[in-house]
């Protein structure tokens, strides 16, 4: 039989647009204030991308430092893995365009749709192709340009994003370092919670579908918000019961930063002390697929993870989906 090779992550970049949009910038778009928007989020402020940034500039801002940080070189990348529901184009894949881009020339590419889940997801789906032995150098990535997709005449959802990229370079790591065990997951019974009615196959756009604004994100807040507080403790459970690792052998958990509310409440459920939560909604918001490896590079870059460090990463998001993982952190 043949056995499966250790992954994890070699190194991470991160990248955010420069333009900061405070809750007060936000006070003068639509009827809301800094203050309801503290109280049931934690955000203060998001980046939002310069007209002329797409989400495949976002990811390759950030993959460029990925490939840095491991010591990798662009030709060496045997797979680009872009979890994204905001790519440049429907076609070609904001993969094939990074490819190019990167001079990743020996890459396949393909886009993963898993929403806010995407990181996590993309972290399995990639990495397994290093367990297998097929490759041997995986660049995963979350990017997004939420901005672009947000109707910034509906307070309920345009008070809640940010735009942002955060890449992984996978590869080989030594006997019991890397990832440990994953939990992926969905509830297609809830597919209508977050939903973008238009500009897709079922309903091509058209003048009405624009007149409606139904090509913008639509959101059912509350029902996320049930499933969230469910799924985000639960998927780390599966995870630690699969792998049998007891919650207190955790260093730090990078949760999906959606709410802070949705976090605490996270904590709590689990017995797991909030301040050992990876935080920084407050200042990106919901990043959707970048917002896990924004969190996980930060966190990173302030020295709060050492090598063996066990770190757990959650994500949920439409679909609805969910994603959990365990590491042993390799450098
Ligand atoms: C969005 C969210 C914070 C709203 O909280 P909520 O308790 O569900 O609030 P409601 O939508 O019931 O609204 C409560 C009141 O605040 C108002 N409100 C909604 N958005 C507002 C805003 N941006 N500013 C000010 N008031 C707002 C509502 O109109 C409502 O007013 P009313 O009582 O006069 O009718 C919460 O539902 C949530 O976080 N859901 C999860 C969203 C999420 O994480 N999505 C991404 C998943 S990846």
């Amino acid at each position: 039989m043949k056995t499966l090779k250790n992954f994890g992550i070699l190194g991470i970049g991160t990248y955010v647009p420069e333009k900061i949009m405070t809750n007060s910038d936000l006070e003068k778009i639509v009827d809301t204030s800094d203050a309801w928007i503290q109280k049931m989020t934690g955000i203060k402020e998001r980046r939002i991308a310069a007209e002329n940034e797409a989400t495949s500039d976002l990811a390759y801002n950030a993959a460029v430092k990925a490939l840095e940080s491991s010591n990798t070189k662009a030709e060496e990348i045997d797979l680009i893995v872009v979890a994204t529901l905001t790519p440049d184009y429907f076609t070609p894949s904001v993969s094939a365009m990074l490819q190019k881009r990167l001079g990743a020339h020996h890459a396949a590419a393909f886009d993963l749709g898993a929403a806010c889940s995407g990181f996590v997801y993309g972290l399995e789906a990639g990495g397994n192709f290093i367990a297998t032995g097929m490759y041997k150098k995986v660049l995963v990535i979350g990017a997004e340009v939420f901005s672009r997709i947000l109707d910034w005449e509906d307070r309920n959802t345009c008070v809640l994003f940010g735009d942002g990229a955060a890449a992984a370079v996978l590869g080989e790591v030594e006997e019991g370092y890397g990832l440990i065990g994953s939990h992926l997951g969905a509830d297609g019974d809830l597919d209508d919670v977050l939903i973008i009615p238009a500009g897709g196959s079922r309903t091509p756009a058209t003048h009405e579908t624009i007149d409606n604004r139904s090509h913008y994100l639509k959101m059912k807040g509350q029902e996320v918000f049930k499933f969230a507080v469910k799924a985000m403790p639960g998927a780390v459970e599966k995870v630690l019961e699969n792998t049998g690792i007891g919650i207190d052998e955790l260093e730090l958990i990078v949760p999906h930063q959606a709410n802070m509310r949705i976090i605490s409440s996270a904590a709590k459920k689990l017995g797991f002390p909030a301040e050992k939560f990876v935080l920084n909604l407050d200042r990106y918001g919901n990043t959707s697929a970048a917002s896990v490896g924004l969190a996980l590079g930060e966190a990173l870059e302030k020295g709060m993870i050492k090598k063996g460090d066990n770190i757990a990463l959650v994500g949920f998001g439409a679909g609805l989906t969910y994603a959990s993982c365990v590491m042993k952190w390799a450098y």
